[in-house]
C-alpha cells in the first residue's frame, strides 16, 4: 500500500486565532460535500456558495467558513497577521488535475503538421513517432533532466491554479526508465509546493524492443515492474492504456489484477480511438476513475454506474487530435456517472491550463460552468480518494485555494486563453500573487 509522505491530518483549531484571512468574496464557492462526494446527476451543479464570504487559515488548515460579518466578530480582526480582501472576486478550492504525464524528455510540436496533412494518431505511433518518440528522447535523458523539466509545468501549473495532481510514468518502458520517472516525481512531489500522486503507467505503449511479443512485455511488466515499484513505495496507482493495437482487454485485465494484488489502486485509459468494450473492464476491475471514454458503449457506461466508477473526461485530447468527437458528457450525467475533469498533460496535449479545459468542456462537451468547476475540485479529489483533505472548502481541511480576478465562477469558461488567477494559496502559503 503506497503511503504518501507530506499529509497528517491535524486536529481542528476551533478555538485558535488564524494567521490569513480572505473576506469580501463575492463569490466563495465552498464545494460543501454535504452535496456528495464525488457528485452526481443535478449535484453536480451544486457549488455552495457564499456570498460576501470568507475563510480563516491557521497553518495549513481552514478553520473559519462562513460571511464576512461572522467572520469579523469571531475573530479579533485587526490582530489577524495576514489579510486577503477578496472583493469583486470569485475564491474557489484549489484544482485538482487528476491525470497528467507530466515527466518526459523532448517535444513534438512537428506532429501539428503531419495532423494537418491527414496523419492519424496510430499512424504516427506506428511510424515511430508519437509516444515512442517521446520513449526514446526519455529514456536518454539523465533524472536531473526529468526534474528540470518537470519544474517547469508544475510552476506553470501552479500559477494557472492547480494545487493537487496526479501524474504517471510511461515513457520509459524499461524497469530502470520507469523507476527513474517515478524517482522524478517523488523529488518534485519533496521539493515542489505542489502536491504530486504518482502512478505507475509501464503499459503506455509497447516498446520497440517488444515489438510482435506484447505478451512478453506483459509479462514484464507483472513480474519484474509492479512488484519492484511497489517494494519502492513509488507509486499509488496502477494505469493501463488499453486501446485497439496498444493493451487490450486481456493484457489489461492481467496487469490491473496484478496490481490490485500489490495494493494499487487501479485506473485505466480506455475507448479513446475504437470501442473495446473498455468501459466494461473498468467496471469489471472496480478502477476508480477511467479516462478518454469516447467510444464507449451504453452497456458499458451502465456498468460504469454502478460499479461506482469515475470518468475523467479530457477534452484537451481530442482538441489536440483535431477530432469533433469529444467525450459524451452530458449523456453520463444523466446515466448518473460521476464526471472528473483533467489536462492529460503529455507531449501531444500540452497545456497546464485547468481553466482551458473548463472551457473546452462546457463549449464542446456542453457541461455548465457549474458542472465544470465541479468536475475541476470534488470530483477530480474523489478521482485521486483524497477527498477527505482537498476539493472543498471546509473547515479541517487543507488551505488550497484559489482568488480568481472575476465576479463569478460563470467567467471561468467564459473568459477564455488567459490566466484569470489573482492569487494562489497552498497548504496556507501564498504561492502565487499577481
Ligand atoms: O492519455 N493515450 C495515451 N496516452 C496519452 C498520450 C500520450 C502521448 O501521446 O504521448 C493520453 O492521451
Ligand atoms: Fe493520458
Amino acid at each position: 500500500m503506497y503511503v504518501a509522505s507530506t499529509y497528517v491530518k491535524k486536529e481542528m483549531f476551533s478555538e485558535s486565532e488564524p494567521d490569513l484571512v480572505i473576506f469580501h468574496a463575492n463569490e466563495l464557492v465552498t464545494m460543501n460535500t454535504a452535496f456528495g462526494a464525488p457528485r452526481i446527476g443535478e449535484d453536480m451543479s451544486e457549488l455552495a456558495i457564499i456570498h460576501d464570504g470568507a475563510l480563516a487559515i491557521k497553518d495549513d488548515i481552514i478553520i473559519y467558513v462562513g460571511h464576512t460579518d461572522e467572520l469579523m466578530s469571531k475573530f479579533t480582526f485587526g490582530e489577524i497577521p495576514r489579510k486577503i480582501d477578496a472583493s469583486n472576486k470569485l475564491v474557489t478550492p484549489g484544482f485538482v488535475d487528476p491525470h497528467t504525464h507530466i515527466i518526459f524528455d523532448g517535444t513534438r510540436e512537428n506532429e501539428l503538421s503531419m495532423k494537418l496533412n491527414g496523419k492519424s494518431y496510430l499512424e504516427i505511433l506506428k511510424e515511430g513517432g508519437g509516444i515512442l518518440k517521446t520513449v526514446r528522447e526519455t529514456r536518454n535523458a539523465p533524472l536531473e533532466k526529468l526534474v528540470e523539466n518537470g519544474k517547469k509545468i508544475l510552476d506553470r501549473m501552479m500559477s494557472y491554479g492547480t494545487t493537487t495532481l496526479e501524474t504517471k510514468s510511461g515513457y520509459g518502458l524499461t524497469t530502470e526508465s520507469e523507476i527513474k520517472i517515478l524517482k522524478a516525481i517523488k523529488i518534485l512531489n519533496d521539493l515542489h509546493p505542489l502536491d504530486i500522486v504518482p502512478t505507475f503507467l509501464g503499459a503506455h505503449a509497447i516498446p520497440i524492443e517488444y515489438e510482435n511479443r506484447a505478451d512478453e512485455y506483459v509479462d514484464l511488466i507483472i513480474s519484474e515492474m509492479i512488484p519492484r515499484i511497489v517494494k519502492k513505495n513509488l507509486a499509488k496507482f496502477c494505469d493501463v492504456f488499453c486501446e485497439k493495437g496498444i493493451f487490450s482487454i486481456k493484457q489489461s485485465r492481467k496487469i490491473l489484477k496484478t496490481a490490485k494484488r500489490y495494493g494499487l489502486i487501479p485506473q485505466i485509459h480506455i475507448d479513446e480511438i475504437v470501442d473495446t468494450n473498455g468501459a466494461q473492464l473498468a467496471a469489471e476491475m472496480n478502477v476508480i476513475q477511467a479516462g478518454h471514454l469516447l467510444k464507449s458503449n451504453l452497456n458499458g457506461l451502465k456498468a460504469m454506474v454502478q460499479a461506482n466508477v469515475i470518468a475523467t473526461l479530457l477534452p484537451g485530447t481530442p482538441f489536440c487530435l483535431m477530432s469533433n468527437e469529444y467525450a459524451p458528457a452530458r449523456k453520463m450525467i444523466d446515466l448518473g456517472i460521476p464526471i472528473a475533469l483533467a489536462t492529460d498533460l503529455n507531449p501531444n496535449c500540452w497545456t497546464e491550463s485547468m481553466q482551458m479545459i473548463i472551457t473546452l468542456a462546457c463549449y464542446n462537451m456542453r457541461l455548465s460552468p457549474s458542472e465544470a468547476l465541479v468536475a475541476s475540485t470534488i470530483n477530480s479529489a474523489c478521482a485521486l480518494q483524497m477527498q477527505d483533505e482537498i476539493g472543498s472548502l471546509e473547515v479541517g481541511k487543507k488551505a488550497d485555494i484559489i482568488i480568481f480576478d472575476a465576479p463569478n465562477h460563470n467567467f471561468l469558461p467564459y473568459q477564455f486563453g488567459v490566466n484569470l488567477v489573482s492569487k494562489v494559496i497552498k497548504n496556507g502559503n501564498i504561492v502565487v500573487d499577481n
